[in-house]
């Protein structure tokens, strides 16, 4: 714990405790044990989310349930149990194993080929198969179960992560321990309900996610849709004003909470001489003169992100405006991403294509427009790439929140660079004033904003960043924990002592 908002995080986590600590269930470990030239080794995957949630789980000594998919783990464990961090453990990741039939029908089937695509309003993208659902719905039972045997009390506090986990609720709820309190936070956007009817199991999977007590989405608007969708598919009373479902004898509270990154601890890292030496360092390496601008873009390789738009935009910046080349690189760093999903392995040769084709066709003995790597970067690093950045290029087509742009307005620590941030990304209502918004469909409009921003006098770019900034650290990880432990316990709190009906209403 580092700050106060961490600190206020952990006490509204534990101020919640049902009968004993709460359990953390997602489809991605905290954790993982892998096997590097036959020694075990420990990753720590590079999302956000996991790494905030870590250390408030290790103050209240928690639980968290998740699929053990390190080639080490089963060996790492005992009874699928491990006590966690490895270097000083304080609360217990319990494994959930996973068949490669299972893994195929309910990660890459159900969850990321029909309601990933779904949420991010693909239609087109999204497939069914009877047999993804079967498995999809058969992992969702594994995975209450293992937090109903994780749990040692009848009512335990369950906190289910995002959209792999939909109908495990329910499950727990009608099979398992019918007094747990449930809740759930959905990290992707939620669609319109006409895009949500293309799924053929739509209500079973509102019909899982309302047997959660607190139901939460990033943004107000996510909410909104959720409630159409409700209306549209099953008989249960919806009330906006409250923001409540009632719904086969239960209320869900339906709330949105926008998901922060832990600002104070990457504003830390940016600083630090690691990053510095960092940023120095890769322009060396990569051959980029300290004088030519450097525009950022920092993905994990999914068609939602926007990655090759944003090269048509940077294509398109050089082409009508020359002065531009030799003065400027656009640094594409690509995390792999699903690669066993048709659309992920064609975006990755497509990228590649791409940045070959736009250094063909610019490129000179001493200038490459585009740097593309998927080398795996430290934290240390990242940030003070960030920094090294004059501008970030955040354009996906569609994203729920979209915490890299939160990671870099936290790094600019220094003389700050100009974020463009795509105005369907979650994360556009709060950094909206402080970024250059742009739609991203607009290749013209993409490739203005980035001279713009280039150009920017330093007093703007200070004052936008200082907008930014004032939201980042305003609204952080620990912030978002908090405010939905808030609500849980005041729901919690109605539950055990149920409203009276004052005399005047009788
Ligand atoms: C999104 C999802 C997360 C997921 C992450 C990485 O942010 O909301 O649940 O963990 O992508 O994807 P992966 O499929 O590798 O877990």
């Amino acid at each position: 714990m580092t700050n106060d908002s961490a600190a206020e995080a952990t006490r509204a986590v534990a101020s919640l405790q049902g009968d004993g600590a709460p359990i953390v269930v997602s489809n991605r470990q905290p954790y993982s044990h892998e096997y590097e030239g036959g020694e075990v080794t420990v990753d720590r995957p590079a999302g956000g989310l996991t790494a905030a949630l870590d250390p408030v789980l290790q103050t209240v000594n928690g639980t968290w349930v998740a699929w053990g998919s390190g080639d080490a783990d089963r060996d790492a464990s005992d009874n699928g149990v491990v006590a966690v961090p490895p270097d000083d453990p304080s609360y217990d990741l319990h494994r959930v194993w996973l068949d490669e039939e299972a893994v195929e029908g309910y990660y890459y089937g159900f969850s990321n080929q029909m309601l990933w695509p779904l949420c991010h309003t693909d239609t087109a993208r999204a497939s069914f198969s009877q047999d993804d659902w079967e498995q999809y719905r058969s992992v969702n039972a594994q995975f209450a179960e293992a937090a109903t045997a994780a749990a040692d009390q009848s009512s335990p506090v369950i906190w289910f992560q995002d959209y792999h986990l939909s109908l495990a609720p329910r499950i727990v709820r009608e099979r398992l321990l019918p007094d747990a309190f449930c809740m759930h936070f959905w990290h992707l956007p939620w669609p319109g309900w006409d895009a949500f009817r293309v799924c053929p199991r739509a209500a079973a999977v509102l019909d899982g996610l309302l047997a959660n007590d607190l139901l939460g989405f990033h943004t107000p608007e996510y909410c909104q849709h959720f409630f159409d969708c409700v209306e549209r598919t099953l008989d249960a009373a919806v009330d906006r004003d409250t923001g409540t479902v009632r719904y086969r004898g239960g209320v869900t509270t339906v709330r949105p909470y926008r998901l922060g990154i832990d600002a104070a601890a990457q504003a830390k890292r940016a600083r630090s001489s690691e990053a510095a030496d960092f940023g120095s360092a890769f322009r060396e390496t990569h051959g980029i003169h300290e004088n030519t601008r450097l525009v950022l873009g920092v993905d994990r390789l999914d068609y939602t992100k926007g990655i090759e738009r944003r090269l048509d935009a940077i294509e398109r910046l050089l082409e009508r405006s020359p002065e531009w080349r030799n003065r400027l690189t656009f640094v594409q760093k690509g995390a792999e991403s699903r690669s066993s999903i048709p659309a992920y392995s064609r975006l990755q040769t497509r990228v590649e294509e791409r940045v070959e084709e736009i250094n063909d066709r610019f490129g000179t003995d001493d200038w490459q427009p585009v740097v593309y790597t998927t080398s795996m970067f430290s934290q240390e690093h990242l940030a003070g790439l960030y920094r090294e950045a004059d501008l970030a290029l955040v354009t996906p087509i569609r994203d729920g929140m979209n915490l890299v742009s939160k990671e870099f307005v936290a790094a600019q620590v220094g003389d700050p660079g100009t974020l463009v941030l795509s105005e369907f990304a979650g994360a556009a209502e709060e950094l909206g004033e402080g970024a250059e918004l742009v739609n991203p469909y607009d290749v013209e409009a993409v490739a203005d904003a980035v001279e713009r921003g280039l150009r920017l006098p330093t007093k703007e770019r200070q004052q936008r960043m200082q907008v930014a900034g004032t939201q980042v650290h305003g609204n952080d990880v620990y912030d978002w924990i908090a405010d939905q432990f808030r609500t849980a316990r005041s729901i919690q709190a109605g539950k055990r002592f149920p409203a009276q009906r004052s005399p005047q209403s009788q």
